[in-house]
Order: structure tokens, then sequence, then C-alpha cells
């Protein structure tokens, strides 16, 4: 089996550590061909850096990082240190990553990886505001036809907002640039708040993750107990949701998760559910089903998997 070509877009943020140390133990399956990053979780500057630092844990420092937008389309930057710390990957020590930063902005290798493409021949797995997604899209709409699908973490239906009570972070941030995607035409799996709330890192599962006794284990252990704190208290669950890896489990083991296809809009003008995700689960419009709508997961096959693979370092 030939490994699937993906592009990252990410904003670390421990949950895109664990995601992205997912994906690159798995080359045979994944064929990571760079990392973008975008603001989200905290500033440009330090999504950037935190990429290249995970670049490094992983043993992979010549994985080309991109520096993308550093604020939302339209809307001032919302960033998360409440949830991720200062540094955003707080739990792990911060040092000057050995992998370089590209001067090749991320929107402009999007369009330039993608033009060069075959039709239907790059996953795209953005796990952080929809920024560089949005206007790689807007600046080269031909690319569009190069994307074989879009895996992305973000959204929630049956789950009430994180940010707002009608808002998940991602599609908070940058609502007008998930408007341009969601609509791109591609065929998109959405990985939101009501599947990512069924896979909690709970004590029992850091106890595995520390067990594997690797320095990468012993790293994701660290950024997961620091990450636990903010949403063991927001939501009393035992262990916080686990929401970016979900979309490597999902191109690692689809048949982890159950999906429905729906119609997905965002809410792009009133400022009190801005940036909610309107999906039409028991499709009552003749909108355009847009989406494939990922609501059920079985999580301890989640976990097996994720560890298994933080054991592979
Ligand atoms: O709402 C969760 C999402 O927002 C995750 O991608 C997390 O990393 C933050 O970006
Ligand atoms: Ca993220």
């Amino acid at each position: 089996m030939t490994a699937c070509p993906i592009i990252i877009d990410c904003d670390p943020g421990q949950d895109d550590a664990i995601m992205l140390l997912l994906s690159l133990a798995s080359p045979d399956e994944l064929d990571v061909l760079g990392i973008t990053t975008v603001a989200g979780n905290v500033p440009l500057a330090f999504t950037s850096r935190n990429a290249r630092i995970l670049c490094d844990l992983a043993g992979r420092q010549e994985l080309g990082v991109y520096a993308g937008c550093s604020r939302p389309l339209v809307r001032r930057l919302v960033t998360a240190e409440e949830v991720h710390g200062k540094t955003g990957i707080d739990g792990i020590e911060i040092t000057e990553p050995i992998t370089p930063l590209s001067d090749i902005h991320a929107v402009d290798f999007l369009v330039e990886t993608l033009s060069a493409a075959e039709k239907n021949a790059i996953t795209l797995v953005p796990i952080g505001p929809l920024t560089n997604i949005a206007a790689a899209l807007i600046k080269a709409p031909e690319i569009a036809e190069k994307i074989r699908e879009i895996v992305l973490m973000g959204g929630a239906m049956r789950e009430g907002g994180n940010t707002t009570p009608s808002a998940e972070f991602n599609i908070y941030v940058d609502p007008h640039a998930a408007d341009v995607v969601f609509r791109c035409g591609r065929p998109i799996v959405v990985m939101g708040l009501d599947v990512t709330h069924q896979v909690l890192t709970t004590q029992a599962r850091l106890k595995r993750i520390k067990a594997l006794n690797n320095p990468v284990a012993d790293a994701a252990h660290n950024m997961l107990a620091f990450f636990d704190r903010h949403d063991v208290q927001k939501y009393g669950s035992d262990g916080a949701p686990l929401h970016d890896p979900c979309t490597a489990a999902y191109l690692l083991q689809p048949e982890l998760f159950k999906a429905k296809t729906c119609n997905l809009e965002v809410e792009i003008h009133a400022e009190l559910t801005m940036g909610h995700t309107a999906v039409d689960f028991w499709q009552v419009t003749d909108r355009p089903k847009n989406v494939q709508w990922v609501h059920e997961v079985d999580s301890d096959g989640f976990f097996d998997l994720l560890i298994e693979r933080l054991g592979r370092y």
C-alpha cells in the first residue's frame, strides 16, 4: 500500500503535538509532505516554533515547516493560552529547534504543492483555524481539484461550544475561512467536538503512555498531563478530550469512526452565534450535503492505536 500524501496545517497546541507525533510515527501509511502553521492556540511565532520542536522530537528535522497567516481573514485573533499555556505546548522544555523554518509562506507552499500535484492527489489535514487553507483556495481556486479530501478538526453540533456557547475554537477564531473551506466542493471529513469529546485522556490511558518509557512518549505524557488540567476542571471529566489526533487516527483506521453525510454551514454574521456549525444531521433542509460529520468513535481502539504508534519511537 502506498502512503497517503498529506499536508498538516496546525496551531500547536498539545493536542496538535500528539496528532503530529501519531502521523510521523506512521510513515508507511502517511507521507507528510510538509507542515504549515497558523495563528490559533498561541500566536504564529509560537505555533511555528512549536511545530519545529515537534519535528526535532520525532527525529524529522528534514521536514518542511512553513509559517502561514498570523491572523484570521477578517476578525481579530483570539488565542487560548488558558488551555495550552503561554508557550502553547506547556509540559515540555522549550529549546531552540534544529528543524529550520522555511522562508516560503504556508499559503504559497500549499498553492505550489497542490498546483504541481495530480488531480485528487493530496489530503489536507487542518487542525487549527482554517485561515491558511481558505487563503490558498482564494489565491488559487484551481488547486481545489488537486485535493483528495480534507480531514479537519472543528465544529460542534450536539456538544455545546468550547469557546462560546455556540462555537468550537478553530471555527470561532476564523469563521470566514471556515465558510470558504466548507463551500470548496471537495470531500470534507469533520471531527467536531461531538466525537472528540468521546476520546478522553483518562489517568489509566496516561499511565499506559508513561509506561512506554521512550523520550517521545514521555514528552507526550507530560504535555497531556498539562493539557488535562484545564478541561478536567471545565468538564468535570476523567481526562481532557484529545481533539486533533482524531484526524490522523481516521486516516490510519477509518473503521474506528462513524460518520453521516450532512449539510454544514457556518454562522458568519450574528455575533451571538458567530462560528456556529449548523449541521443538518436529520436532513430537514435540501441544502447540499457537503461534509461527512463524524459522530461516533471506538475510543478504546483510538487509544490502542495512539499508544502502539507512540511505542514505535
Ligand atoms: O477546539 C479544539 C481545537 O482548538 C483543537 O484543534 C485545539 O488544538 C484548538 O486548536
Ligand atoms: Ca489545534
